[in-house]
């Protein structure tokens, strides 16, 4: 089965593509991202990015990952990139991870593509257990994980080693009986629009669309992060 796209409110989560070899090489080499991603790690070149991109299919096909670039239904640009990794079939367990270009940030993005991938998890990929990692020092990751309704369950001292200095990491996790609980009616979208039911979740050019819940509708004005 090929990787669906999924739709949300404001954004199209879809498969990486080899045109998006750049961007990908673009956000992993922002030394503000780096500086709080755990897993990336510089310098990062484009060739790197076409091989993962290029792995990325076969990492769905054998259930291992799914990763999705996070394109704006308005204009068209890739702003992001969203996953579920880790996976662990018998367990049906999954990472999330998201990241969203400097210039986006403070708008909702991460916290909307967040919770469309979460919500493909639990209802496409029968996952039971999703969790997130944020280093202590991104309080803004652990806020977009937080606002999906994971707990905190613990920290993990001195987990990485980013820049030869050992960081804290926190680990945070939502499990599906939770979720099910804090979304109201997961599946009433799917099921009252015959264009996106859960049955067509085969082929490339098919879409998934996730519920629109009330965070989704609110508006997230840019706003400067110094103040918060
Ligand atoms: C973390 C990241 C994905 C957030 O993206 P984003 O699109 O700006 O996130 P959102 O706008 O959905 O939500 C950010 C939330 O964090 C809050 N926030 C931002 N900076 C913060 C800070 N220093 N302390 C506490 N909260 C902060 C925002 O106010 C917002 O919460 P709110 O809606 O309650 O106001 C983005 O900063 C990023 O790409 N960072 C680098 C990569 C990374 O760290 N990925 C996570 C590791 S898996």
């Amino acid at each position: 089965m090929q990787q669906p796209s999924i739709m949300s409110e404001r954004m199209v989560l879809r498969p990486l593509m080899e045109k998006d070899a750049p961007v990908v090489r673009r956000l992993a080499r922002n030394r503000k991202i780096a500086y709080t991603t755990p897993w990336v790690f510089l310098p990062y070149s484009e060739k790197q990015a076409l091989l993962w991109i290029a792995s990325t299919a076969d990492h769905f096909a054998q259930r291992t990952s799914v990763e999705f670039g996070i394109q704006l239904k308005c204009g068209g640009r890739l702003v992001g990139l969203v996953g579920l990794d880790h996976m662990i079939a018998h367990d049906s367990v999954a990472e999330l991870w998201f990241i969203i270009t400097v210039a986006c940030w403070g708008n909702g993005y991460a916290t909307e593509a967040g919770r469309a991938a979460v919500q493909f998890g639990f209802e496409h990929l029968g996952l039971n257990r999703i969790c997130g990692y944020h280093m202590v020092r991104n309080p803004a990751s652990g806020r977009v994980l937080a606002k999906l309704g994971m707990k905190r369950e613990g920290l993990l001292r001195q987990h990485v080693r980013k820049n030869e200095i050992f960081a804290d990491v926190a680990l945070m996790a939502l499990l599906r009986e939770e979720w099910a609980k804090i979304t109201p009616h997961p599946n009433i979208l799917a099921r009252s629009r015959g264009e996106c039911a859960r049955s067509r979740v085969s082929g490339q050019n098919d879409f998934w669309s996730v519920g629109q819940s009330r965070c989704l509708r609110r508006k997230h004005p840019r706003h400067s992060r110094s103040g918060i």
